[in-house]
């Protein structure tokens, strides 16, 4: 089979090394050799720069900037889309679909924003669309996930599917300050340097919509998670938290019908910090992610890797790439399901702080003091962790720019 790689950066030239560097092997592995007869490269500089380094072989012949000479290639069966752009690979994805190729992509923007157009798109054209590498990077996860929505209902889904962030809160809970992990982490290429994507929560509540999709199959928008990120969590909140014998991690989730609670046609998804205590998340530290579901017939199901980087990501790729060779796609459009969203309404304990900066804002002080179930500190700050609320409430302390973080005692 021959394929082209869209995207020349980290995971795409990951993808090349692991397909070129044993290509006998995976002759007789996967029945065929998959050969690398396009890679797309739109700067002339980077092609300038990947000719001169010899990493790719007939980098002349197998390197263009053109994207129409590898949809009209009729020799080119699959494209691997690893671009970092959202739009265009959307662009890509769609059109590869359309011209009878298959696709696997790595692209969790592009995934989640247009998940139900390209299940259709692949369906009618019965080619695979993959994305194994999107959700928890390195971790097998949407290849058994896709397997158990068959014929299970999924009631309990939790993750920790963002790497940076629970590098950060990892470090954080070792008692360093917030400052010198954020820099360290810039340094060590585990933050970019804009970070608002990972530390607000935008990318984890991306990957959660595109879990839900496939577990509901029903269009979900990204923004439509409840949520925030780490942007007010600091050292001195996890320390007290830790004092309390919590851990802090961005947990994911999404919860659905009578088993997690809610009524039968009901879920609700939401991202945020979240305090845990003997749960099995607390040993998901650094850079490792961890995604655990709940099947009606599977029980509990729990998935660990590496959420990411250059090897772990590519493997996930061409694992997609040994599934469209060995097996028939599996789909999951939109069905008929009339579920209630029910996100904002979700309630839970919230631990809550009023930083200094608002200690003088009388209407935050009461309003925080009657929420409180218990008061953690009150002379030089206010502490508490309050009744129950809803997330949509929650969101609203938030915005006021209070510390705030979710007491979650049923994470397992
Ligand atoms: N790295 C990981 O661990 C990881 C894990 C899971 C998922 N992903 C996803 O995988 C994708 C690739 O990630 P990466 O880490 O490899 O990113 P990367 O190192 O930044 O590489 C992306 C490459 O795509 C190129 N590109 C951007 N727009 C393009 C276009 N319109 N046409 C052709 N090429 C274009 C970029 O070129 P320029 O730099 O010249 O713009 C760059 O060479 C992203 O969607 C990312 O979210 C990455």
């Amino acid at each position: 089979m021959k394929i082209a790689i869209l995207g020349f950066g980290t995971v795409g030239q990951g993808v090349y090394n692991i397909l070129t560097k044993s290509k006998k092997n995976y002759q007789e592995k996967f029945g065929e050799a998959v050969e690398v007869a396009k890679i797309l490269v739109y700067d002339d500089n980077e092609k300038n720069a990947i000719i001169e380094k010899q990493i790719v072989e007939n980098a002349e012949q197998v390197l263009t900037p053109d994207f129409d000479e590898i949809l009209t290639d009729p020799e080119i069966d699959l494209t691997v889309e690893v671009t970092s752009s959202k739009d265009k690979a959307i662009e890509y994805i769609r059109q590869s679909l359309a011209a009878g190729k298959h696709v696997t992509t790595a692209n969790k923007s592009a995934i989640a924003a247009d998940f139900m157009n390209l299940q259709e798109l692949a369906i009618k054209n019965n080619v695979h669309l993959k994305f194994e590498a999107s959700v928890g990077g390195g971790i097998p996860v949407l290849a058994p996930l896709s397997r158990v929505v068959a014929f299970n209902e999924i009631s309990k889904l939790h993750g920790i599917i963002n790497s940076s962030t629970n590098y950060v809160l990892t470090e954080l809970c070792k008692g360093r300050d917030l400052d010198e992990v954020m820099v360290e982490a810039r340094e060590l290429g585990i933050l970019e340097a804009d970070p608002t994507d990972d530390v607000a929560g935008y990318d984890a509540r991306r990957k959660l919509a595109i879990l839900a999709m496939m577990i509901l199959q029903i269009d979900i928008a990204e923004e439509n998670v409840s949520s925030f990120g780490i942007t007010q969590v600091d050292s001195h909140d996890t320390e007290i938290l830790r004092e309390q014998g919590y851990d802090l991690k961005l947990i994911a989730e999404l919860l659905s019908g009578e088993e997690a609670g809610l009524k039968e046609n009901q879920f609700a998804i939401s991202v945020f910090p979240t305090a845990i205590k003997d749960s099995k998340f607390s040993r998901v530290n650094g850079m490792m992610n961890e995604v655990a579901f709940f099947g009606s017939h599977s029980g509990e199901l729990r998935f660990y890797g590496a959420g990411g980087s250059m090897y772990p990501t590519a493997n996930a790729i061409v694992s997609d790439i040994y599934e469209i060779l060995t097996t028939e796609p599996i789909y999951f459009p939109a069905l008929e399901n009339s579920y209630e969203d029910v996100s904002e309404d979700i309630e839970s304990s919230f631990y809550i702080r009023i930083p200094e900066k608002l200690m003088d804002d009388k209407s935050i002080l009461d309003e925080i003091n009657s929420l409180a179930e218990k008061v953690i500190q009150n002379d030089k700050e206010v502490i508490i962790f309050s009744k129950a609320i809803s997330n949509q409430k929650a969101i609203e302390l938030f915005e006021c720019g209070l510390h705030i973080i979710r007491i979650n005692k049923a994470i397992d």
